[in-house]
């Protein structure tokens, strides 16, 4: 079973269809303006949630944690995410400020990584974010137990009818908890596929205030 499995991956196409060039030479001069342009042509190419990513913490402890989260917008500031500061990923970023994001659209064989320290936005801005989720979004945040042991579902029930019955109560309410984060990019690199192996990279880092790029070996 395991060898017939090990073959069955082996015979999995990677890097299928036509996929585009990338002209690093040709890229934008900040690593923010290339990534929204890779993530429109992601959308035109029909990749199915194109602004999920993977965000990879590390626990008080060290141990490396990753779970797909949604990205909440990208600027020349940063990559911004929001989670619940009593969640895993929340208590690992209080724990350990520094983050790294991975995307990937299949449909273009092309992946972005990004590094860097993670800074608390201001409650006000936090706020904002609560609650211009959609109220069962909102609801559910609200309740703060995220990846805690659910013994019977009827509690989950039970808590999300509290949860709606509260914010129909009070639909300003916002969960102090709830964090808006902003990965100040250290280092983010595009990488490209070939069919061929010949795979383009580039990376963007800073070591003074302006982007140096480097074209990396595949
Ligand atoms: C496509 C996709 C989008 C997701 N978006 C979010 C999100 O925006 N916020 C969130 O808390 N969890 C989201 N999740 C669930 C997380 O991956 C994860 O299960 C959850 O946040 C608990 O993570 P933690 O235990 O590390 O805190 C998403 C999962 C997927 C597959």
């Amino acid at each position: 079973m395991t060898t017939d499995f090990r073959a069955y991956l082996r015979s999995l196409p990677v890097f299928a269809g036509e996929l585009p060039r990338f002209d690093p030479d040709a890229a934008p001069d900040k690593p923010d303006d290339l990534f929204r342009e890779w993530l429109v042509e992601a959308v035109e190419a029909g990749v199915r949630e194109p602004h999920a990513m993977t965000l990879s913490t590390t626990a008080s402890d060290g141990a490396p944690a990753a779970r797909v989260l949604i990205v909440k917008n990208v600027d020349e500031h940063g990559w911004q995410f929001a989670a619940h500061d009593t969640s895993p990923k929340g208590r690992d970023l209080t724990a350990h400020r520094a983050a790294a994001l991975t995307f990937y659209w299949p449909a273009r064989a092309r992946q972005v990584r990004v590094r860097g320290p993670v800074v608390p936005e201001p409650p006000e801005r936090s706020a904002a974010d609560f609650l211009a989720r959609p109220p069962g979004s909102r609801a559910e945040a609200s309740i703060g137990r995220q990846s805690q042991v659910l013994h019977d579902p009827a509690d989950l029930d039970r808590a999300i009818k509290l949860a709606r019955d509260r914010l129909d109560d009070q639909p300003s309410l916002v969960v102090p908890e709830w964090t808006l984060h902003t990965l100040r990019p250290a280092e983010v690199e595009f990488w490209q596929g070939d069919a061929g192996r010949r795979h383009t990279r580039l990376r963007y880092t800073r070591p003074n205030s302006t982007w140096q790029r480097d074209i990396l070996w595949p």
